[in-house]
């Protein structure tokens, strides 16, 4: 078909609408009629209610889908907070890492659980470096990294004002010209990424890897390890910040044993309860509506210290509320929205495993499957007897975990196990399943407490 032949039909189509309409030309992507005219069989068709520019469509626009739209930036699950004022509590964690940056001069480590906050935590960290006048690049790892190309990405970053052969009033230092302008097509090695950083002076430059347990290669982690070691040993003003889940990093700091002293490492802790408050509270300053105390309590109940889970659960819950066109949101909106998040879940692991998990709650294993997916999810992949320690409080339960952890992995239903130098370990087979399990035995202890609901449904 030519473009002829394409545009004939579409003036055809033109020219009936412009008979039908009286002669006014109507246009076929013209904007829809009015909500009364879009009425199909007494129900109107479903639409999206803002722009792509975030504005309000003024024809359907009410005060709760002004509520809504609002809701979108009160509490966002899906993205990491960027904004200071929606970042909740940390002070002690940002506190800790600010002195280890400045009065120690030491790399940091920060890692802890898929969903605790650490992605939010470095972007805030971020503004607070560049508020003081910090050079700071942020760099995401991905399955791929490698050391020559994220160096690169590194030195696309550092004007070359900053480096002692050039400085700020040269051609180059001008024109912004970078590091990475100086930079041989060969692969970079440690020695010469040490050289080159060593030529900073004028700033700090503070380098922040995230999501450094997606990077895949082990060639990638020893050569920044290396990296990290030289640049302490050199005081060079240049200090990472990495961040990630915890099976890497630690692989991070035993690759090069020596490392130790040159680094801060921390985990993240779990939030307090006074700080999952502070996001649900942010959260209503921007919204205008109103969690109550039976609400607040039971989200702190149900996200267990996870900003993540807080988040996520307080906008379902929200949306609840509004959608009955209410501003004030209670413990069983709350329910509602749990119970939303545990379908959605759901949906995104495979039939046979779904079918698996049923078969185990049924037997009155929620409780041990609970713990075992906290303990997966403090590792982000395998995970040992500490961690499931760590996550249960009572030995019986811990028993229970771990039994239920063997005579899984036995039958490789959900969990494999592998005895390596470290001792036992355990594994989820399906990477989604331990946030489903871990919600669903939020649900159902919040059933068994306040809502009674049958064991059949949980699954
Ligand atoms: N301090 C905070 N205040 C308010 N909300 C927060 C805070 N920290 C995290 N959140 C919320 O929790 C969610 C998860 O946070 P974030 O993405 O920072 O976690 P993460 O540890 O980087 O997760 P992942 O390991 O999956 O990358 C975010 O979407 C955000 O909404
Ligand atoms: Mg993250």
């Amino acid at each position: 078909m030519s473009w002829i032949d394409r545009i004939i039909p579409w003036r055809l189509r033109q020219a009936a609408d412009m008979a039908e309409g009286g002669g006014q030309p109507q246009y076929i992507w013209r904007p829809a009629p009015a909500a009364s005219a879009r009425r199909e069989g007494g129900t109107s068709f479903p639409r999206f209610q803002s722009t792509a520019g975030d504005h309000l469509d003024p024809r359907t626009a009410d005060r709760f889908a002004m509520v809504r739209a609002k809701l979108r930036n009160a509490y966002t699950p899906a993205q990491p907070v960027t904004d200071r004022r929606m970042f909740a509590g940390r002070t002690k964690v940002l506190t800790a890492l600010i002195r280890s940056i400045e009065d120690q001069r030491l790399h940091t480590v920060i890692y802890g659980e898929r969903g605790i906050g650490k992605t939010s935590l470095l972007h805030v960290l971020a503004q607070a470096a560049a508020d003081a006048r910090y050079l700071v690049v942020y760099v995401t790892c991905g399955a791929r990294s490698e050391f020559d190309e994220t160096f690169r990405a590194i030195a696309a970053n550092i004007p070359l004002m900053y480096h002692n052969a050039y400085g700020p009033t040269t051609l180059e230092g001008e024109r912004g010209d970078t590091l990475a302008q100086l930079l041989p097509p060969e692969p970079i090695t440690v020695r010469y990424a040490v050289d080159a950083l060593a030529k900073i002076e004028g700033t700090r430059v503070l380098v922040i890897l995230d999501e450094y347990d997606r990077a895949g290669s082990e060639d990638f982690r020893r050569s920044i390890a290396e990296l990290l070691k030289s640049l302490s040993d050199q005081s060079v003003r240049v200090q990472f910040l990495i961040a990630g889940v915890a099976a890497n990093l630690t692989e991070l700091v035993a690759n090069v044993p020596s490392i130790q002293r040159n680094i801060y490492a921390m985990q993240m802790p779990k939030m307090t309860a006074a700080e999952i408050r502070s996001i649900i509270k942010n959260g209503e300053g921007v919204a205008e509506l109103e969690f109550d105390d039976a609400a607040i309590h039971a989200i702190i109940a149900r996200c267990i210290g996870f900003p993540y889970l807080a988040s996520l659960i307080s906008h379902r819950a929200a949306l609840v509320a509004v959608d009955q066109n209410r501003l004030n949101i209670t413990a069983d909106d709350v329910a509602t929205a749990t119970s939303e998040a545990v379908n959605e879940f759901k949906d995104r692991i495979t039939r046979r495993s779904q079918m698996q998990i049923a078969e185990q709650v049924r037997k009155g294993r929620l409780a041990a499957l609970g713990a075992l997916a906290g303990a997966a999810q403090s590792t982000g992949g395998w995970f040992s007897l500490e961690e499931i320690t760590a996550v249960h409080a009572d030995p019986a339960g811990i028993a229970e975990a771990r039994a239920a952890a063997e005579r899984l992995a036995a039958e490789r239903t959900l969990i494999e196990a592998r005895d390596d130098e470290f001792g036992r370990a355990y594994r989820f087979l399906e990477p989604s399943v331990p946030i489903y399990l871990w919600l669903l035995a939020a649900r159902g202890q919040f059933f068994q407490q306040e809502h009674p609901e049958p064991q059949s449904e949980l699954a």
